[in-house]
């Protein structure tokens, strides 16, 4: 029953798409279990760079089964969407997608109220992707959300459409001073949505189970990263959902003895998109290279993100929420160019050495990293087909890595094309 988890280790774009890609060509199955589309996870086949928000990033490979699972929030509409967007290159999705019936549903009103919520904090706003994602959280919650399994008894769904659009059209005019919802039009469009996709719903865990226990191989494919989590993520700077390794349990529908491992995705250097500290992070020249390099801007919203060094306290935090048996490093041919590359090994806060990284904001916004310097390594060099072929450099900043986290490396990427990577440990 080999299950494997895929996370991010970082503030999410880590590369995970790109590593679940080359994992899933020996899966049997691929499972989403958290977030809906504020992810956004590039994958590139063939020149073609294929941009997955909701559906899990096995599907580009031929036969494999993927799931949405019950711990994701849907927009019916992006779905509908997303899968056209995937036939039109003549992939088979239909046959293929299963859709939790317990997933809840990102309503219109949750879109309006992430971005009312978001200009009314001000100052204080999170950045997020507008996608409804946190507000749809919420209602799940608060008891009061709108499942798949309601959007196929449409009776029932307008009843909980209409319960719903009373108290949030109070909300959205009385205290946001918007124009509330009318319930016609939502219906209308979320039935359409529910004709589109009804074939595709079912109890996504009793599928889940059945593989695992046929000895079928599964993977879990997280979303965001573990820095963005709600519960050990750097709050209120994180989504609404458990991108951890123990959210697959629930997202899924699992047990924790159908999981073997966890593969935690490291990008060569650290990254996020919205707001909230970010010790590490380069204002200057060096964090422009990076972004430009290694085209930095976000898949879903298309913002710049901000880009600094590699960070290890975070990536020791990640290794233990997460549990992680391996990891896997992207990017490394980004950071070739540059004369010195530099891994944070600590923080400095009021004097003293930090090597925990802490809950609080305002002790982590006043770390200052110490950081080790390494030598670096030249460009140009994502299309080395030999492992002993790449600049010894790069080799020693791999190790480097696996010492200060104490984790195997099980994969390196040199480039975002499926061929330009090696595997260190065979995993499935
Ligand atoms: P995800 O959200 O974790 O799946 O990551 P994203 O897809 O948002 O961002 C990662 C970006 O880096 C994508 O555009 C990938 O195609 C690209 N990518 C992944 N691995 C590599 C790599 O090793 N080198 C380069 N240059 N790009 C990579
Ligand atoms: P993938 O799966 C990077 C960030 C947003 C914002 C915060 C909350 O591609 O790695 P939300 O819309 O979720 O309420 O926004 O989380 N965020 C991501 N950052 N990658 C993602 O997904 C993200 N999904 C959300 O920018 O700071
Ligand atoms: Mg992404």
């Amino acid at each position: 029953m080999p299950g494997i988890v895929v996370i991010g280790t970082q503030w999410g774009d880590e590369g995970k798409g790109r590593i679940v890609d080359y994992l899933a060509s020996r899966a049997d199955m691929v499972v989403r279990y958290q977030g809906g589309n504020n992810a956004g996870h590039t994958v590139e086949v063939n020149d073609i760079r294929f941009k997955l928000h909701l559906i899990p990033s096995g599907i580009l490979h031929p036969g494999k089964i993927c799931v949405i699972g019950n711990g994701m929030v849907i927009d019916p509409i992006a779905l509908v969407e997303e899968i056209r967007y995937l036939e039109g290159y003549g992939i088979d999705v239909k046959s293929r997608l299963k859709i939790s019936d317990r997933a809840h549903l990102i309503m219109p009103y949750h879109k309006l109220l992430d971005e009312v919520i978001e200009e009314h904090k001000g100052e204080l706003q999170l950045g997020t992707t507008r996608r409804g994602i946190g507000p749809a959280y919420v209602d799940k919650a608060e008891r009061i959300g709108i499942r798949v399994c309601d959007l196929l008894e449409p009776k029932y769904f307008e009843e909980k459409v209409e319960q719903n659009l009373k108290m949030k059209n109070e909300i959205i005019q009385k205290v946001y001073g918007k124009k509330g919802f009318e319930k016609g039009p939502i219906i209308e469009s979320y039935l359409k949505a529910a004709e589109q996709i009804k074939d595709m719903v079912c109890d996504t865990t009793s599928i889940i189970y059945e593989f695992s226990k046929n000895d079928k191989k599964i993977l879990y494919e997280g979303a965001q990263g573990t820095l963005l989590d709600v519960d050990l993520g750097t709050y209120p700077y994180v989504t609404s959902s458990h991108p951890i390794a123990g959210g697959v349990c629930i997202g899924a529908g699992i047990g924790p003895t159908l999981i073997d491992s966890v593969v935690g995705v490291v990008k060569a250097y650290t990254t996020r998109v919205g707001k909230g500290p970010f010790p590490t992070e380069l204002l200057d020249k060096t964090g422009d290279i990076i972004r430009e390099k290694g085209y930095e801007y976000g898949t879903t919203t298309g913002r710049p993100r901000r880009c600094g060094w590699l960070d290890v306290v975070m990536l020791r935090y990640a290794v233990k929420v997460n549990g992680l048996s391996y990891v896997a490093i992207t990017k490394l041919d980004t950071l070739g160019g540059l004369e010195k590359v530099k891994i944070c090994i600590g923080y400095k806060y009021k004097g003293k050495t930090i090597t925990d990284f802490p809950a609080s904001l305002n002790v982590l916004s006043e770390c200052e990293p110490i950081y080790e310097e390494l030598p670096g390594w030249e460009e140009g060099i994502s299309d080395i087909k030999r492992i002993e072929e790449l600049p010894e450099n790069l080799i020693k900043y791999i190790y480097k890595i696996e010492e200060l986290t104490g984790v195997k490396v099980a994969f390196i990427s040199i480039g975002p094309k499926r061929e330009q990577g090696f595997e260190i440990v065979k995993l499935f």
